[in-house]
C-alpha cells in the first residue's frame, strides 16, 4: 500500500490542474511545485528570487508537467493581480491556488524590532489576503477551483516567543473557515493545511532570535508535506493536520489547554 509520504509517481494525475503556488522558490512550495509537476499539473510558481525560479525550471524540464516561474511577491496586491494574469494567459484557467509564502519571528514581543513584526504580518497575513483576491476572479471564470492556505499547528496552539508568527497564523485559520461559507456557491472550496515542524529555510530565514527551536520535536521532510498537499488537490476536506503528532499536540490545546500552556512554555521558551 502506498504510504502517505512515498507518492506514486509512474501514476500521472487523471484529473491534471492548474495551480499556483506562493513560496515555490524554497522548502514546502518547491517541493510541492516540483511533485505536482512530476504529476503531471501546470503550476505557476511564485517567488521573488529569481534565481531559484531558474533553478526550479531547469529541475522540472524533463518532468510531466509544466511549470512557469513567475517573480512575485505576495505583499504586493498588483503582484499577485500580475501572476494569476500571467497563469491564465499561459494555461487558460486557474483551479488551485496554494497560499504557501510564509515567514516566520521569533523572541520576544515587547523586544522584536518592529520592522519584524511587519513583515511577518504583510507575508503571512496581508500576504495570503493579496493571493486571494487575485486568485478568485480567475477560479470564478473558471468555474469553480480549489484554495489551500498553509497554516501552522501554532496557529490553533500557540507559542510563546513566537506570538506575531501565531497570530498570523491563527488569522489564516480564521480566513479559511469564513471564505469556505463565502465562496461555496461559487464552487470553490478551501482547505486549511495545518503543518508541523519541517527542515526547510523557514529558521534560517526567520526574523528575531536564530537558533534551532524545539529542537526535541520530529522534523518532517519538505517532500512528506508535499505528497499531502498533492493528495489534498484531489480531496475537499476542511482542515488537514498532517501528522499524528500534530494532531495530538492540537487536541491537547483544545480539550487540556492548561496542560498545553505549561509544555509549549518548556518547549519554546
Ligand atoms: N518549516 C516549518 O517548520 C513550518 C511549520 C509550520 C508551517 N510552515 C509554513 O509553511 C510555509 C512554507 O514555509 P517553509 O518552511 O517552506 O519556509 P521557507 O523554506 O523559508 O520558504 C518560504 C517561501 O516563502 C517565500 N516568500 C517569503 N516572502 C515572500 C513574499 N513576500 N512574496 C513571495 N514569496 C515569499 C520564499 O520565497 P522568496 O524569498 O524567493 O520570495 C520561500 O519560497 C510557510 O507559510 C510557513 O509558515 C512551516
Amino acid at each position: 500500500m502506498q504510504r502517505w509520504f512515498e507518492p506514486n509517481l509512474s501514476q500521472p494525475t487523471p484529473n491534471p490542474r492548474v495551480v499556483l503556488i506562493t513560496g515555490a522558490t524554497s522548502g514546502i512550495g518547491r517541493a510541492t511545485a516540483l511533485l505536482l509537476v512530476a504529476l503531471g499539473h501546470q503550476v505557476a510558481a511564485i517567488g521573488r528570487r529569481e534565481d531559484r525560479l531558474q533553478a526550479l525550471v531547469d529541475e522540472s524540464a524533463d518532468l510531466l508537467g509544466t511549470l512557469l516561474p513567475l517573480v512575485g511577491d505576495v505583499t504586493d496586491a498588483a503582484s499577485m493581480l500580475y501572476c494569476v494574469g500571467e497563469t491564465v494567459a499561459s494555461f487558460g484557467r486557474l483551479d488551485v491556488l496554494i497560499a504557501n509564502a510564509g515567514l516566520g519571528q521569533r523572541g520576544p514581543l515587547v523586544e522584536a524590532e518592529w520592522q519584524d513584526i511587519e513583515d511577518v504580518l504583510q507575508t503571512n497575513v496581508v500576504g495570503v489576503l493579496h493571493s486571494i483576491r487575485a486568485a478568485v476572479p480567475a477560479m470564478r471564470a473558471s468555474g469553480g477551483g480549489h484554495i489551500i492556505t498553509i497554516s501552522s499547528v501554532v496557529g490553533p496552539v500557540p507559542t510563546p516567543n513566537a506570538a506575531t508568527y501565531s497570530a498570523s497564523k491563527a488569522a489564516v485559520d480564521s480566513l479559511a473557515q469564513s471564505l469556505r461559507m463565502e465562496l461555496k456557491t461559487d464552487g470553490i472550496w478551501v482547505t486549511n493545511v495545518l503543518v508541523g515542524q519541517t527542515h526547510t529555510e523557514f529558521a534560517t530565514q526567520r526574523r528575531g532570535r536564530s537558533g534551532k527551536v524545539a529542537s526535541k520535536l520530529p522534523t518532517m521532510t519538505p517532500e512528506q508535506v508535499a505528497s499531502r498537499l498533492a493528495q489534498t488537490i484531489e480531496r475537499r476536506r476542511r482542515t488537514i493536520t498532517l501528522r499524528p503528532l500534530d494532531r495530538l499536540i492540537v487536541f491537547g490545546g483544545r480539550f487540556f489547554p492548561r496542560w498545553m500552556d505549561r509544555l509549549m512554555y518548556r518547549i519554546y521558551r
